[in-house]
């Protein structure tokens, strides 16, 4: 069973996996979110399945029971209940909003990036061709943003339609530095703030909108969650240059042969340039792919992304609000630096934990 993700075709929130071990479990094992998670289940469940069509049901249930750690609807419930809200009706919905829109830009994501494996099983694309899969990706983002307006609310139906706009900017820009070696930090950051952190903003910000909190505490869980999902963006390009395919699931360097100078990527290049040059060819062969990735672990690029991620980490506490649950504000206190250190110790560099 792969590291860093839950395969399991039944959600098994109790079962941890090593991603899960430290940064997560506490928030996913919560017995109030473990709770509501089940609910925005039924809910995802329910949405997923709506289609008139049978395939497109077929299609996008597959996706939503392939697995999937359902991080993003957990945020949601752990802001409701930091925000003083019970999660009600409306709560559980937008969580299964956030879950779907993610699913389906995920649906997405392997069409662009022809992946042939998510979550350790095949991706829709590989299995039923890039036309069905587009449109299976589609009736997800649209089914989401329909539940959002007739059973949550306006303004959050809002918040939602924005992220959807800004996930697709940001997955454009990605397209628009393929292959160009002078991508820059600012160009990458605003790729992934779109594209990622966007979903897991809109994930703390629909639950503040939920709870009728203050205009200062909605911008303050926004920016928690924004600075969260660039870290968790942010390690997971490290983890594609670091990690192994069976530890991801999904197939380990397959941004270099997307042609993605992701962050940790452009972030080792000073340092980099000094021995030689990183150049990402199209269709690079597997050895070469091995080849630059035994070239980047003579690099500080683990050290200096790690470094970068503790910068955001330190963003992401300063943003939090006062919160009164003394559980949930551990939970999202602790949150980022302990998913930090989980992926040091997935990819094994022990000296670089820290505990603040
Ligand atoms: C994968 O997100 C896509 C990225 C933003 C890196 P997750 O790792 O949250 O995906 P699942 O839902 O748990 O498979
Ligand atoms: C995340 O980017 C994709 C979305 C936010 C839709 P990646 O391309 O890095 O995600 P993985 O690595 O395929 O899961
Ligand atoms: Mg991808
Ligand atoms: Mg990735």
């Amino acid at each position: 069973m792969g590291l860093l993700r839950k395969t399991s075709a039944s959600l098994r929130y109790g079962t941890a996996t090593a991603t899960q071990s430290g940064g997560m479990d506490q928030l996913l094992r919560n017995p109030a979110i473990v709770n509501g998670l089940r609910k925005v289940e039924s809910r995802v469940a329910r949405l997923s399945g709506s289609s008139a069509l049978p395939g497109i049901n077929a299609g996008a249930s597959r996706v939503i029971n392939s697995g999937g750690k359902r991080l993003r609807p957990a945020l949601t419930l752990a802001t409701a209940m930091a925000l003083g809200k019970t999660p009600d009706r409306r709560v559980i919905t937008a969580a299964a909003c956030v879950e779907l829109i993610h699913a389906g830009s995920l649906v997405h994501d392997d069409l662009m990036d022809r992946a042939t494996e998510r979550r350790g099983a095949a991706t829709l694309n590989s299995d039923l061709g890039d036309g069905k899969a587009l449109v299976i990706g589609d009736f997800m983002l649209a089914r989401a943003g329909l539940a959002a307006i007739t059973s949550v609310s306006r303004p959050v139906a809002e918040v939602l339609a924005a992220t959807v706009v800004e996930l697709a900017e940001g997955q454009y820009l990605e397209t628009t530095d393929l292959f160009n070696p002078r991508r820059t930090e600012a160009s990458a950051l605003r790729s992934i703030t779109g594209k990622t952190a966007a979903l897991f903003r809109a994930s703390c910000l629909v639950a503040a909108v939920c709870a009728q909190a203050s205009p200062e505490d909605r911008a303050r869980m926004a920016a928690y969650g924004e600075r969260f999902g660039l870290i968790f963006q942010i390690l997971d390009d490290l983890l594609d240059l670091t990690a192994t395919s069976e530890q991801l699931g999904k197939p380990a360097g397959n941004d270099l042969k997307q042609g993605v100078y992701s962050l940790p990527l452009i972030l080792s290049k000073a340092n980099f340039l000094t021995n030689g040059d990183i150049s990402l060819q199209r269709g690079i062969s597997d050895e070469q792919v091995a080849a630059i990735l035994a070239q980047l672990r003579q690099t500080t690029m683990v050290e200096t992304t790690i470094e970068y991620c503790r910068g955001l980490a330190a963003e992401a506490l300063a943003a939090l609000p006062e919160i009164g649950d003394h559980e949930i504000a551990g939970i999202l206190r602790s949150l980022p630096t302990a998913y930090i250190n989980t992926i040091i110790r997935t990819i094994n560099r022990p000296a670089l934990t820290s505990t603040s």
